[in-house]
């Protein structure tokens, strides 16, 4: 049993189906009339979010709250972070507050894992995205997503082929991914312009191509990475139109894939750029869904990390 969650490397395959099977469990428990579980009664969860973010965040508190978990949902902006107040000193302030778990989202690679190893906070920490480096439970809720449309929700991943498009050199998304795909047996291709390429990213533990079409052909999903323009500080590619056409997905490329093929973005989406609207929009597209399964998987994850804590046992027994 893991303390934290940081890395979807933390995660092995045991653990990895242990949540997705949770996540199960819950959303079966969280779709019948009672919405709301007692699990996490009288614990605290903190959000604490550097960066802007709209669905993880929000999905982080839906999650919480249906356990009935107590949450503090505080985002650097308006706070006295933008005052200059260090990531030691607010640990700090939330340790003192009681907190039990933090939930953080940080522009630096490494900030989730400094938290957890410092002796700031008891609290368990649970990373929603550091920097370019990691963001585990989207890689979980993509895996719990791929496995409800390509093994009815219960099988592996083995052998299941899964390609990931675009701006990797950018994405924690395409990192936690690759990690977890593998531990669960998939066959992972990452592809776009080598600009957009990690260096080093021959050692990951995946294919790696930069033709689209080529490794599109029959594949089980493919996963469009948002061009992520705000990391970027010099000229990754000539210009948009011709990134679309070489690494967009268009209708004609979707078609490529297996006749059940799906497709999985994590959003926020730039329409036109690197997914067209009728593909985002179209029979494939499992991004809404990807939504929904976001909060059952963070219900699986906070409550298998602070329903491990003795105290709550205690209560139990
Ligand atoms: C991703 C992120 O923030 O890393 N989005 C998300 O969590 N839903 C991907 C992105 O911003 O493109």
């Amino acid at each position: 049993m893991i303390h934290h969650l940081l890395s979807a490397a933390d995660l092995d395959a045991d653990e990895a189906v242990a949540i997705l099977d949770t996540a199960g469990e819950l959303a079966r428990a969280t779709g019948r009339s009672v919405k709301k579980l007692p699990t996490l009664r009288g614990r605290t969860v903190v959000n604490l979010f550097y960066e802007d973010s709209t669905r993880t965040r929000i999905s982080f508190e839906a999650a919480a709250k249906r356990l009935s978990a107590d949450v503090i949902t505080f985002s650097a902006k308006g706070s006295s972070v933008s005052k200059g107040e260090s990531l030691k000193d607010t640990a700090l302030t939330l340790e003192a507050m009681g907190a039990d778990a933090v939930i953080v989202r940080h522009p630096a690679s490494g900030a989730a894992h400094r938290l957890a190893m410092s002796d700031w906070t008891k609290c368990v920490v649970v990373n929603a995205g550091d920097g370019t480096h990691e963001h585990p439970t989207q890689a979980l809720l993509d895996a719990y997503t791929l496995r409800h449309h390509l093994n009815d929700g219960s099988g592996d991943l083995d052998g299941r082929r899964v390609v990931i498009v675009g701006d990797v050199l950018h994405s924690r998304v395409a990192r936690s991914n690759v990690l977890l795909l593998k531990t669960l047996g998939a066959d992972v291709t990452v592809v776009g312009p080598p600009t957009l390429l990690p260096v080093g990213v021959e050692h990951w533990p995946c294919a790696v191509s930069y033709d689209l079409d080529d490794v599109l052909v029959g594949a089980d999903a493919v996963m469009m990475l948002r061009v992520q323009n705000e990391r970027m500080n010099a000229a990754y590619f000539p210009n948009a139109r011709e990134y679309s056409r070489r690494y967009g997905l268009d209708r004609r490329r979707a078609d490529l894939l297996a006749a059940d093929g799906i497709v999985l973005h994590p959003g926020p989406m730039n329409r036109g750029m690197e997914i067209t609207a009728e593909v985002a929009d179209g029979p494939r597209s499992v991004v809404i869904e990807q939504v929904t399964n976001g909060v059952h998987v963070r219900m699986a994850v906070l409550y298998r990390l602070l329903g491990a804590l003795p105290e709550l046992e205690t209560e139990a027994g």
